[in-house]
């Protein structure tokens, strides 16, 4: 049987507060979640805390459609949350809607953890 998994929307920032190609973080739900603009136009929106050191992933780099944490450099795809190095690490990754122009953050009801850890090889 398939789990059907009710989503609650917060509304965050003006979509014109975060212009394509850029990224920030913002608070939902007592949970730092970061916000890219991907080139193109489209939002995503991930766990903002590193999954390797728990460092602020908004404090890093969005370059060539790839996240870099500023801590100890591991990159994340920004269109996908997959990692790219390392490998096998992946962000938790959150709905988006964009509505009258403001940016919402699905968050998944009834879950509790909305962050992944990895460990370095
Ligand atoms: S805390 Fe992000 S790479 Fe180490």
């Amino acid at each position: 049987m398939s789990e059907t998994k009710t989503i609650v929307w917060y509304p965050t920032i003006s979509i014109d507060d975060l212009w394509e190609g850029e990224m920030t973080d913002v608070e939902v739900e007592r949970e730092v979640v970061l916000l890219v603009h991907l080139e193109g136009g489209k939002i995503v929106a991930y766990q903002g805390i590193c999954p390797h050191q728990e460092q602020y992933l908004a404090d890093g780099t969005f370059e060539g459609g790839v996240i870099t944490c500023h801590a100890h450099l591991w990159q994340f795809e920004a269109e996908t949350g997959e990692g790219i190095n390392p490998k096998g690490c992946r962000l938790f990754r959150y709905e988006v809607k964009v509505e009258d122009g403001t940016i919402y953050v699905g968050v998944p009801e009834g879950t509790a953890r909305r962050y992944n850890r990895c460990v370095a090889d």
